[in-house]
């Protein structure tokens, strides 16, 4: 049967989390990208459409994936795409990833033959890159496979799934703000001392040590960025507020959430990730940001596709 029309879903992502820099993430619910897809007569990305998203397919991040990936397959038609986004643009929770991961999921759906979510890896990596400049695959891994992963490698892909202690959850807040990825990255020096690099580097063993045996007093010993943060921090008005309400509030861990300026804090338990969510959010408030919260879980659901026809 030849399908006519696709639309995926992508859940929003939290990545770095404090130790893992370009390297772990998990998706944060409930926000997420939706992109439809729409077979024509043609070739490759005849056109995009949706609020706020460049209408150039070579610019969007949804899209450029996508046409990488028809280059390939060549499936014999093209497509028109419409991208719904639920990610605010430049919030720290991966929304360039979800459209990248939405697009090639939806287009996968219309093949003939579709590809293994591990081979779509790439094409989605390659929109992720149209929009922070870099191929880091820390929001795309998580939003494609979900749970809690580690990109060992992101080109060639090496992708490995962590445990998850059953009672971690993860507090966003996302404050009214828009901080672009590639500003975050350019603060960030191109060099570290030694030690920086030993500690970050035990905290980071810590942390995933701590998930793969259920330890989380380890992993709140660790859960601490020595490397990103404090270059980052102040591109985030009230940072420092909200991190120590977070902990105040029993967290095991707070940091910045991918590129900002949305914060993150691990916590045992739906309770204590309830009130976690509410300081964080009233400490942003104290500031005069506007900011909204949620709670989800660390190995929660990864892409899906919507609807098929
Ligand atoms: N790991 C990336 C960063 C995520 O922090 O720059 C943002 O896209």
């Amino acid at each position: 049967m030849i399908r006519q029309r696709a639309t995926a879903f992508a859940p929003a992502s939290s990545s770095n989390l404090a130790v893992g820099f370009d390297i772990l993430g998990h998706p944060v619910g409930p926000l997420g990208d939706r992109v439809t897809v729409v077979r024509r007569d043609g070739a490759g990305v005849l056109g995009v459409t949706g609020d706020g998203v460049p209408a150039d397919p070579a610019l969007n991040t949804a899209t450029v994936g996508m046409m990488r990936m028809l280059d390939e397959v060549r499936p014999g038609f093209g497509v028109e795409v419409h991208v719904a986004k639920g990610i605010p643009l430049g919030s720290g929770v991966g929304g360039s990833a979800a459209s990248a991961v939405a697009g090639v999921v939806a287009m996968n759906a219309l093949l003939p033959e579709p590809l293994e979510a591990r081979e779509l890896f790439r094409y989605a990596l390659a929109g992720e890159a149209v929009a922070s400049g870099a191929a880091h695959g820390d929001n795309v891994a998580p939003s494609l496979f979900g749970g809690l992963v580690l990109v060992r490698s992101a080109e060639p892909a090496d992708v490995v799934r962590l445990p998850v202690p059953p009672s971690l959850r993860c507090a966003v807040a996302l404050p009214r703000m828009r901080l672009d990825t590639r500003t975050s990255r350019g603060v960030l020096p191109s060099s570290f001392p030694l030690p920086t690099v030993i500690e970050q580097t035990a905290n980071l063993a810590g942390v995933v040590a701590g998930c793969c045996t259920g330890d989380l007093a380890l992993v709140a010993r660790s859960m601490n960025d020595v490397l990103v943060e404090p270059h980052r921090a102040a591109l985030i008005p009230g940072f420092a507020d909200v991190q120590g309400a977070a902990r105040a509030a029993g967290a095991l861990g707070c940091s910045i959430s991918g590129g900002g300026p949305a914060i993150f804090a691990w916590c045992d338990g739906d309770e204590a990730a309830e009130a976690t969510r509410g300081v964080m959010v009233a400490a942003f408030a104290r500031h005069g940001i506007p900011a909204q919260g949620w709670v989800s879980r660390v190995d929660g659901p990864g892409a899906r596709v919507e609807e098929l026809s």
